[in-house]
Protein backbone atom coordinates (compact mmCIF):
# COMPACT_ATOMS: atom_id res chain seq x y z
CA UNK A 1 0.00 0.00 0.00
CA UNK A 2 1.23 3.63 -0.81
CA UNK A 3 -0.12 7.55 -0.21
CA UNK A 4 -0.62 8.85 -3.82
CA UNK A 5 -0.40 13.04 -2.68
CA UNK A 6 -0.73 16.09 -4.51
CA UNK A 7 0.99 18.90 -2.65
CA UNK A 8 0.15 22.46 -2.09
CA UNK A 9 -3.24 22.86 -0.69
CA UNK A 10 -3.18 24.70 2.41
CA UNK A 11 -5.07 23.04 5.87
CA UNK A 12 -8.53 24.50 7.53
CA UNK A 13 -10.94 22.34 9.88
CA UNK A 14 -11.21 20.65 13.15
CA UNK A 15 -9.79 16.92 13.99
CA UNK A 16 -10.10 14.82 17.27
CA UNK A 17 -7.40 13.38 18.41
CA UNK A 18 -7.21 9.91 18.98
CA UNK A 19 -6.28 7.89 22.30
CA UNK A 20 -2.46 7.72 22.47
CA UNK A 21 -0.57 4.32 20.90
CA UNK A 22 1.99 4.90 23.51
CA UNK A 23 -0.41 4.71 26.19
CA UNK A 24 -2.85 2.06 25.04
CA UNK A 25 0.07 -0.51 24.61
CA UNK A 26 1.17 -1.15 27.95
CA UNK A 27 -2.51 -0.66 29.15
CA UNK A 28 -3.37 -3.85 26.97
CA UNK A 29 -0.76 -5.69 28.40
CA UNK A 30 -1.36 -4.61 32.29
CA UNK A 31 -4.88 -6.35 31.66
CA UNK A 32 -2.88 -9.39 32.14
CA UNK A 33 -3.15 -8.91 35.86
CA UNK A 34 -6.48 -9.24 36.03
CA UNK A 35 -8.86 -11.28 34.59
CA UNK A 36 -11.90 -9.43 35.22
CA UNK A 37 -13.60 -8.00 31.67
CA UNK A 38 -11.47 -4.56 31.42
CA UNK A 39 -12.50 -1.83 28.30
CA UNK A 40 -10.95 0.82 26.83
CA UNK A 41 -12.67 2.86 25.23
CA UNK A 42 -12.79 4.37 21.85
CA UNK A 43 -9.81 2.72 20.39
CA UNK A 44 -8.09 3.45 17.18
CA UNK A 45 -7.14 0.42 15.10
CA UNK A 46 -3.56 1.13 14.90
CA UNK A 47 -1.60 -1.73 13.73
CA UNK A 48 0.22 -1.88 16.66
CA UNK A 49 -3.15 -2.43 18.75
CA UNK A 50 -4.02 -5.16 16.26
CA UNK A 51 -0.67 -7.00 16.46
CA UNK A 52 -0.76 -6.62 20.63
CA UNK A 53 -4.09 -7.79 21.17
CA UNK A 54 -3.37 -10.68 19.03
CA UNK A 55 -0.22 -11.52 21.20
CA UNK A 56 -2.99 -11.53 24.26
CA UNK A 57 -5.52 -13.66 22.34
CA UNK A 58 -2.70 -16.63 21.61
CA UNK A 59 -1.58 -16.26 25.32
CA UNK A 60 -5.43 -17.53 26.44
CA UNK A 61 -7.33 -13.85 26.75
CA UNK A 62 -10.33 -13.48 25.45
CA UNK A 63 -10.41 -10.42 23.20
CA UNK A 64 -12.87 -8.40 21.58
CA UNK A 65 -13.04 -5.39 19.46
CA UNK A 66 -16.70 -4.22 19.45
CA UNK A 67 -18.48 -0.61 18.83
CA UNK A 68 -15.19 1.20 19.01
CA UNK A 69 -14.10 -0.28 22.03
CA UNK A 70 -11.78 -3.02 23.17
CA UNK A 71 -12.98 -5.54 25.35
CA UNK A 72 -10.24 -8.09 27.32
CA UNK A 73 -11.05 -10.27 30.01
CA UNK A 74 -10.07 -14.33 31.38
CA UNK A 75 -6.84 -15.49 32.37
CA UNK A 76 -3.57 -16.61 30.52
CA UNK A 77 -2.81 -20.56 29.43
CA UNK A 78 0.67 -20.03 28.44
CA UNK A 79 3.20 -17.48 29.90
CA UNK A 80 6.04 -18.47 27.03
CA UNK A 81 5.66 -14.69 24.92
CA UNK A 82 7.61 -16.41 21.92
CA UNK A 83 5.95 -15.61 18.59
CA UNK A 84 6.52 -13.73 15.61
CA UNK A 85 4.91 -10.51 16.75
CA UNK A 86 7.42 -9.99 18.87
CA UNK A 87 9.90 -9.85 17.06
CA UNK A 88 8.63 -6.80 15.70
CA UNK A 89 6.75 -5.39 17.93
CA UNK A 90 8.67 -3.76 20.31
CA UNK A 91 6.09 -3.39 23.36
CA UNK A 92 5.56 -6.96 23.79
CA UNK A 93 8.17 -6.59 26.41
CA UNK A 94 5.57 -4.63 28.26
CA UNK A 95 4.15 -8.61 29.08
CA UNK A 96 7.20 -9.17 31.24
CA UNK A 97 6.08 -7.42 34.08
CA UNK A 98 2.30 -8.22 34.26
CA UNK A 99 3.02 -11.38 33.55
CA UNK A 100 5.59 -12.05 36.78
CA UNK A 101 3.02 -10.20 38.78
CA UNK A 102 0.64 -12.11 38.15
CA UNK A 103 2.08 -15.91 36.96
CA UNK A 104 5.43 -15.44 38.81
CA UNK A 105 7.40 -17.04 35.77
CA UNK A 106 8.15 -16.19 31.49
CA UNK A 107 9.91 -17.09 28.77
CA UNK A 108 10.43 -14.26 26.48
CA UNK A 109 12.66 -13.53 23.24
CA UNK A 110 14.56 -10.38 23.00
CA UNK A 111 11.87 -8.07 21.22
CA UNK A 112 12.09 -6.15 18.49
CA UNK A 113 10.73 -2.29 16.98
CA UNK A 114 11.34 -0.13 14.89
CA UNK A 115 14.75 -0.28 13.30
CA UNK A 116 15.85 3.10 14.55
CA UNK A 117 18.57 1.67 17.20
CA UNK A 118 19.65 -1.55 19.15
CA UNK A 119 16.40 -1.26 21.87
CA UNK A 120 18.14 -3.20 24.19
CA UNK A 121 16.44 -4.55 27.10
CA UNK A 122 19.55 -4.36 30.01
CA UNK A 123 17.39 -2.08 32.10
CA UNK A 124 14.08 -3.63 32.13
CA UNK A 125 16.14 -6.76 32.78
CA UNK A 126 18.24 -5.21 35.81
CA UNK A 127 15.48 -3.93 37.32
CA UNK A 128 13.32 -6.51 37.59
CA UNK A 129 16.67 -8.59 38.99
CA UNK A 130 17.08 -6.22 41.38
CA UNK A 131 13.54 -6.95 42.50
CA UNK A 132 14.42 -10.62 43.12
CA UNK A 133 13.38 -12.00 39.53
CA UNK A 134 15.98 -14.53 38.16
CA UNK A 135 17.09 -15.06 34.42
CA UNK A 136 18.62 -17.84 32.61
CA UNK A 137 19.43 -18.05 28.44
CA UNK A 138 19.24 -20.24 26.51
CA UNK A 139 18.59 -20.84 22.38
CA UNK A 140 17.87 -16.93 21.81
CA UNK A 141 15.13 -17.02 24.63
CA UNK A 142 14.87 -15.45 28.31
CA UNK A 143 13.79 -17.77 30.97
CA UNK A 144 12.18 -15.61 33.78
CA UNK A 145 11.49 -16.61 37.27
CA UNK A 146 10.09 -14.85 39.75
CA UNK A 147 8.67 -17.08 42.31
CA UNK A 148 11.39 -15.05 45.03
CA UNK A 149 10.15 -12.11 43.29
CA UNK A 150 10.27 -9.33 47.03
CA UNK A 151 10.35 -5.96 46.76
CA UNK A 152 12.50 -2.93 47.60
CA UNK A 153 14.48 -0.26 45.73
CA UNK A 154 15.04 -0.16 41.83
CA UNK A 155 17.39 2.71 40.51
CA UNK A 156 17.04 2.89 36.32
CA UNK A 157 20.56 3.61 35.03
CA UNK A 158 18.47 5.90 32.57
CA UNK A 159 14.89 6.91 32.33
CA UNK A 160 13.45 4.44 29.95
CA UNK A 161 9.91 4.55 29.36
CA UNK A 162 8.74 0.88 28.36
CA UNK A 163 11.47 0.13 31.86
CA UNK A 164 9.72 2.23 33.86
CA UNK A 165 6.62 0.66 32.96
CA UNK A 166 7.72 -2.59 33.56
CA UNK A 167 8.87 -2.81 36.81
CA UNK A 168 6.17 -0.55 38.29
CA UNK A 169 3.80 -3.75 36.81
CA UNK A 170 5.90 -5.94 37.94
CA UNK A 171 5.36 -4.42 41.77
CA UNK A 172 1.46 -4.21 41.43
CA UNK A 173 0.57 -7.64 43.04
CA UNK A 174 3.48 -7.94 45.51
CA UNK A 175 0.35 -7.77 48.28
CA UNK A 176 1.06 -5.74 51.55
CA UNK A 177 4.72 -4.73 49.86
CA UNK A 178 5.98 -1.67 49.36
CA UNK A 179 8.27 -0.65 46.00
CA UNK A 180 10.16 2.18 45.15
CA UNK A 181 11.15 3.00 41.38
CA UNK A 182 14.09 5.68 41.22
CA UNK A 183 15.09 7.91 38.24
CA UNK A 184 11.72 7.29 36.09
CA UNK A 185 10.58 8.09 33.06
CA UNK A 186 8.28 10.98 33.15
CA UNK A 187 5.96 10.72 29.68
CA UNK A 188 1.73 11.06 30.11
CA UNK A 189 1.57 7.85 28.82
CA UNK A 190 3.45 6.33 31.95
CA UNK A 191 0.97 8.65 34.26
CA UNK A 192 -1.99 7.13 32.02
CA UNK A 193 -0.81 3.76 32.67
CA UNK A 194 -0.82 4.39 36.34
CA UNK A 195 -4.15 5.85 36.31
CA UNK A 196 -5.86 2.61 34.28
CA UNK A 197 -4.13 0.75 36.92
CA UNK A 198 -5.56 2.35 40.09
CA UNK A 199 -8.94 2.09 38.63
CA UNK A 200 -8.38 -1.51 38.44
CA UNK A 201 -7.50 -0.86 42.75
CA UNK A 202 -3.81 -0.67 42.17
CA UNK A 203 -2.09 1.36 44.37
CA UNK A 204 0.53 3.48 42.23
CA UNK A 205 1.29 6.95 43.42
CA UNK A 206 4.09 9.26 42.07
CA UNK A 207 3.70 8.54 38.16
CA UNK A 208 4.75 11.65 35.86
CA UNK A 209 7.63 12.17 38.77
CA UNK A 210 10.93 10.81 38.98
CA UNK A 211 10.06 8.19 41.88
CA UNK A 212 7.22 5.82 41.54
CA UNK A 213 6.47 4.55 44.60
CA UNK A 214 3.92 0.95 44.78
CA UNK A 215 1.81 -0.29 47.44
CA UNK A 216 1.27 -4.37 46.33
CA UNK A 217 -2.45 -5.31 46.39
CA UNK A 218 -3.90 -8.79 46.39
CA UNK A 219 -5.86 -9.17 43.33
CA UNK A 220 -7.26 -6.17 40.62
CA UNK A 221 -11.21 -5.78 40.07
CA UNK A 222 -12.47 -5.10 35.63
CA UNK A 223 -12.60 -1.40 34.77
CA UNK A 224 -13.57 0.97 31.71
CA UNK A 225 -11.03 3.62 30.59
CA UNK A 226 -10.13 6.23 28.03
CA UNK A 227 -7.16 6.79 26.99
CA UNK A 228 -5.38 10.92 26.63
CA UNK A 229 -5.08 12.25 23.28
CA UNK A 230 -1.86 11.03 21.11
CA UNK A 231 0.46 13.86 22.04
CA UNK A 232 2.78 13.01 19.04
CA UNK A 233 -0.30 12.19 16.33
CA UNK A 234 -1.05 16.10 17.54
CA UNK A 235 2.25 17.38 16.99
CA UNK A 236 2.37 15.72 13.30
CA UNK A 237 -1.03 17.79 12.41
CA UNK A 238 0.14 21.01 13.92
CA UNK A 239 3.03 20.86 11.93
CA UNK A 240 1.25 20.05 9.08
CA UNK A 241 -0.39 22.97 8.99
CA UNK A 242 2.54 24.95 10.17
CA UNK A 243 4.15 23.82 6.49
CA UNK A 244 1.12 23.99 4.19
CA UNK A 245 -0.26 27.07 5.91
CA UNK A 246 -3.55 27.61 7.27
CA UNK A 247 -5.62 27.34 10.53
CA UNK A 248 -6.57 24.14 12.63
CA UNK A 249 -8.12 22.86 15.83
CA UNK A 250 -7.29 19.85 17.76
CA UNK A 251 -9.61 18.82 20.02
CA UNK A 252 -8.48 15.66 22.72
CA UNK A 253 -5.66 16.91 23.56
CA UNK A 254 -3.83 18.84 26.82
CA UNK A 255 -1.06 21.42 25.53
CA UNK A 256 1.02 20.56 28.80
CA UNK A 257 2.18 17.56 26.77
CA UNK A 258 3.74 19.36 23.88
CA UNK A 259 5.08 22.69 25.00
CA UNK A 260 8.32 22.29 23.49
CA UNK A 261 6.65 22.33 20.41
CA UNK A 262 4.61 24.77 20.96
CA UNK A 263 7.44 27.12 21.81
CA UNK A 264 9.38 25.99 18.44
CA UNK A 265 6.04 26.71 16.09
CA UNK A 266 5.46 30.01 17.70
CA UNK A 267 9.10 31.05 17.01
CA UNK A 268 8.70 29.79 13.82
CA UNK A 269 6.10 32.76 13.27
CA UNK A 270 2.80 30.22 13.87
CA UNK A 271 -0.07 31.85 15.78
CA UNK A 272 -0.87 29.23 18.32
CA UNK A 273 -4.09 29.51 21.11
CA UNK A 274 -4.36 27.04 23.78
CA UNK A 275 -7.03 26.05 25.68
CA UNK A 276 -7.32 22.82 28.60
CA UNK A 277 -8.25 20.15 25.87
CA UNK A 278 -7.65 21.85 22.71
CA UNK A 279 -5.14 23.56 20.30
CA UNK A 280 -5.40 25.97 17.34
CA UNK A 281 -2.68 27.29 15.19
CA UNK A 282 -2.82 29.40 12.47
CA UNK A 283 -0.11 29.80 9.71
CA UNK A 284 0.51 32.06 5.92
CA UNK A 285 3.53 33.10 6.65
CA UNK A 286 7.21 31.64 5.46
CA UNK A 287 8.79 29.71 8.94
CA UNK A 288 11.66 30.74 9.92
CA UNK A 289 13.97 28.16 11.14
CA UNK A 290 14.38 27.28 14.61
CA UNK A 291 18.25 26.92 15.10
CA UNK A 292 19.16 24.35 17.52
CA UNK A 293 16.79 21.65 18.54
CA UNK A 294 17.66 18.64 21.06
CA UNK A 295 15.17 15.90 21.65
CA UNK A 296 15.12 14.02 25.05
CA UNK A 297 13.19 12.75 27.80
CA UNK A 298 9.98 14.07 28.70
CA UNK A 299 9.29 17.16 29.81
CA UNK A 300 12.08 17.24 26.79
CA UNK A 301 10.78 17.62 23.15
CA UNK A 302 10.14 14.47 22.02
CA UNK A 303 12.09 12.26 20.21
CA UNK A 304 9.09 10.66 18.51
CA UNK A 305 8.45 14.43 16.85
CA UNK A 306 12.09 14.53 15.52
CA UNK A 307 11.36 13.71 12.14
CA UNK A 308 8.68 15.73 12.01
CA UNK A 309 10.58 18.97 13.10
CA UNK A 310 13.07 17.92 10.67
CA UNK A 311 10.98 17.95 8.17
CA UNK A 312 9.67 21.18 8.52
CA UNK A 313 13.27 22.55 8.83
CA UNK A 314 13.67 21.53 5.15
CA UNK A 315 11.33 24.59 4.38
CA UNK A 316 12.05 26.95 7.00
CA UNK A 317 14.40 30.12 6.18
CA UNK A 318 17.73 29.65 7.97
CA UNK A 319 19.85 26.73 9.02
CA UNK A 320 18.79 24.57 11.92
CA UNK A 321 21.02 21.62 13.93
CA UNK A 322 18.51 18.70 15.63
CA UNK A 323 20.59 16.66 18.22
CA UNK A 324 19.31 13.41 18.55
CA UNK A 325 19.90 12.32 22.06
CA UNK A 326 17.46 9.86 22.72
CA UNK A 327 17.74 6.86 19.95
CA UNK A 328 21.29 6.31 17.99
CA UNK A 329 20.39 5.88 14.75
CA UNK A 330 17.05 8.04 13.97
CA UNK A 331 17.85 9.93 10.87
CA UNK A 332 17.04 7.49 8.38
CA UNK A 333 14.27 9.62 6.57
CA UNK A 334 16.50 11.94 5.76
CA UNK A 335 18.31 9.83 2.63
CA UNK A 336 14.29 10.21 1.19
CA UNK A 337 13.87 13.30 2.28
CA UNK A 338 17.23 14.06 -0.10
CA UNK A 339 15.39 12.71 -3.26
CA UNK A 340 12.65 15.38 -2.18
CA UNK A 341 15.39 18.21 -2.70
CA UNK A 342 16.02 18.88 1.14
CA UNK A 343 19.25 19.80 2.35
CA UNK A 344 20.31 17.70 5.39
CA UNK A 345 24.04 16.57 6.34
CA UNK A 346 23.81 14.06 9.16
CA UNK A 347 26.72 13.41 11.05
CA UNK A 348 26.63 10.87 14.28
CA UNK A 349 23.47 12.11 16.22
CA UNK A 350 23.62 15.44 14.81
CA UNK A 351 21.41 16.82 11.19
CA UNK A 352 22.13 19.71 9.89
CA UNK A 353 19.25 21.13 7.94
CA UNK A 354 19.88 24.25 5.24
CA UNK A 355 15.75 25.58 4.58
CA UNK A 356 15.15 25.87 0.39
CA UNK A 357 12.17 27.28 -1.00
CA UNK A 358 10.82 24.33 -1.91
CA UNK A 359 10.83 20.86 -1.94
CA UNK A 360 9.94 18.63 -5.03
CA UNK A 361 7.51 15.84 -5.45
CA UNK A 362 9.17 12.25 -5.58
CA UNK A 363 8.85 8.10 -4.83
CA UNK A 364 9.87 7.35 -1.56
CA UNK A 365 9.54 5.14 1.06
CA UNK A 366 8.97 4.99 4.41
CA UNK A 367 12.27 4.09 7.26
CA UNK A 368 10.21 3.66 10.28
CA UNK A 369 6.84 5.18 12.00
CA UNK A 370 7.83 8.75 12.26
CA UNK A 371 10.30 8.82 9.36
CA UNK A 372 7.03 7.90 7.52
CA UNK A 373 4.87 10.26 8.34
CA UNK A 374 7.28 13.16 7.96
CA UNK A 375 7.52 11.80 4.54
CA UNK A 376 3.92 12.46 4.10
CA UNK A 377 3.90 16.06 5.68
CA UNK A 378 7.00 16.61 2.76
CA UNK A 379 4.53 15.79 0.11
CA UNK A 380 1.55 17.72 1.33
CA UNK A 381 3.78 20.69 0.70
CA UNK A 382 5.85 19.52 -2.86
CA UNK A 383 3.42 20.56 -5.94
CA UNK A 384 2.89 17.73 -8.15
CA UNK A 385 2.37 13.92 -7.05
CA UNK A 386 4.29 12.15 -4.28
CA UNK A 387 4.35 8.61 -4.01
CA UNK A 388 4.81 7.39 -0.75
CA UNK A 389 5.12 3.67 -0.40
CA UNK A 390 5.39 0.93 2.47
CA UNK A 391 2.72 2.99 4.43
CA UNK A 392 2.38 -0.22 7.23
CA UNK A 393 5.26 1.62 9.03
CA UNK A 394 2.86 4.62 9.28
CA UNK A 395 -0.07 2.86 10.05
CA UNK A 396 1.26 1.04 13.12
CA UNK A 397 0.95 4.66 14.96
CA UNK A 398 -1.38 6.34 12.82
CA UNK A 399 -5.03 5.51 11.84
CA UNK A 400 -7.14 6.99 9.01
CA UNK A 401 -4.18 9.65 8.71
CA UNK A 402 -5.25 9.98 4.96
CA UNK A 403 -8.92 10.68 5.75
CA UNK A 404 -8.18 12.94 8.28
CA UNK A 405 -5.71 14.88 6.47
CA UNK A 406 -8.50 15.08 3.45
CA UNK A 407 -10.84 16.34 5.57
CA UNK A 408 -8.15 19.22 6.26
CA UNK A 409 -7.99 19.27 2.90
CA UNK A 410 -5.06 17.79 1.49
CA UNK A 411 -5.20 15.66 -1.33
CA UNK A 412 -4.06 12.20 -0.83
CA UNK A 413 -5.16 8.69 -1.41
CA UNK A 414 -4.28 5.53 -0.39
CA UNK A 415 -3.56 2.87 -2.99
CA UNK A 416 -2.16 -0.64 -3.64
C1 LIG B 1 8.94 4.12 24.12
O1 LIG B 1 9.86 3.18 23.62
C2 LIG B 1 8.01 4.45 22.96
N1 LIG B 1 7.30 3.24 22.55
C3 LIG B 1 8.82 5.01 21.80
O2 LIG B 1 7.87 5.38 20.79
C4 LIG B 1 9.54 6.28 22.26
O3 LIG B 1 10.35 6.74 21.21
C5 LIG B 1 10.41 5.95 23.48
O4 LIG B 1 9.60 5.35 24.53
C6 LIG B 1 11.08 7.20 24.04
O5 LIG B 1 10.11 8.13 24.41
C7 LIG B 1 6.24 2.82 23.28
O6 LIG B 1 5.89 3.41 24.30
C8 LIG B 1 5.52 1.61 22.76
P1 LIG B 1 12.99 3.79 26.03
P2 LIG B 1 10.90 2.44 24.64
O7 LIG B 1 13.09 2.50 26.78
O8 LIG B 1 10.22 2.15 25.92
C9 LIG B 1 17.59 2.82 25.47
C10 LIG B 1 7.02 5.57 18.63
O9 LIG B 1 7.45 6.20 17.65
N2 LIG B 1 17.29 1.64 26.32
O10 LIG B 1 12.63 5.04 26.76
O11 LIG B 1 11.51 1.33 23.88
C11 LIG B 1 16.93 2.68 24.11
O12 LIG B 1 17.74 1.92 23.23
C12 LIG B 1 7.96 4.75 19.49
O13 LIG B 1 5.81 5.58 19.02
C13 LIG B 1 18.37 0.87 26.75
O14 LIG B 1 19.52 1.13 26.44
O15 LIG B 1 11.97 3.61 24.83
C14 LIG B 1 16.80 4.12 23.68
O16 LIG B 1 18.03 4.55 23.14
C15 LIG B 1 9.35 4.70 18.91
N3 LIG B 1 18.11 -0.23 27.52
C16 LIG B 1 16.53 4.86 25.00
O17 LIG B 1 16.97 3.97 26.05
C17 LIG B 1 16.82 -0.56 27.90
O18 LIG B 1 16.65 -1.56 28.63
C18 LIG B 1 15.05 5.19 25.21
O19 LIG B 1 14.35 3.98 25.21
C19 LIG B 1 15.75 0.24 27.44
C20 LIG B 1 16.02 1.35 26.66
Amino acid sequence: MKYLINGGNKLFGRLEVDSAKNAILPIIASTIMCDEECVIKEIPMYLDVIEMSAILEKLGKKVEFRDGNLIISGSLNSTSVIMAETKTLRSSIFMLGPILAKYRKAIFTSPGGCDIGKRPIDIHIAGLKSLGVKFTYANDLIYADASKMQVGEVELSFPSVGATENIMMASVLNDGEITVIRNCAREPEIVDLAKFINSMGGKIFGAGYETIVIYGVKKLHGTSFRCIGDRILAGTYLIAAAMCGGRIELEGIDPNFLLPLIVFLRNSGCNIDLFSDKITLENFSKLKSIGKIETSTFPGFPTDLQSLILVMQTISKGTSIIHETVFEARFKVVAELAKMGAKISVSERYATIIGVNKLKPSNVVCPDLRGGAALVLAGLVAKGTTEVDEIFHIERGYYNFDKNLRSLGANIEKVE
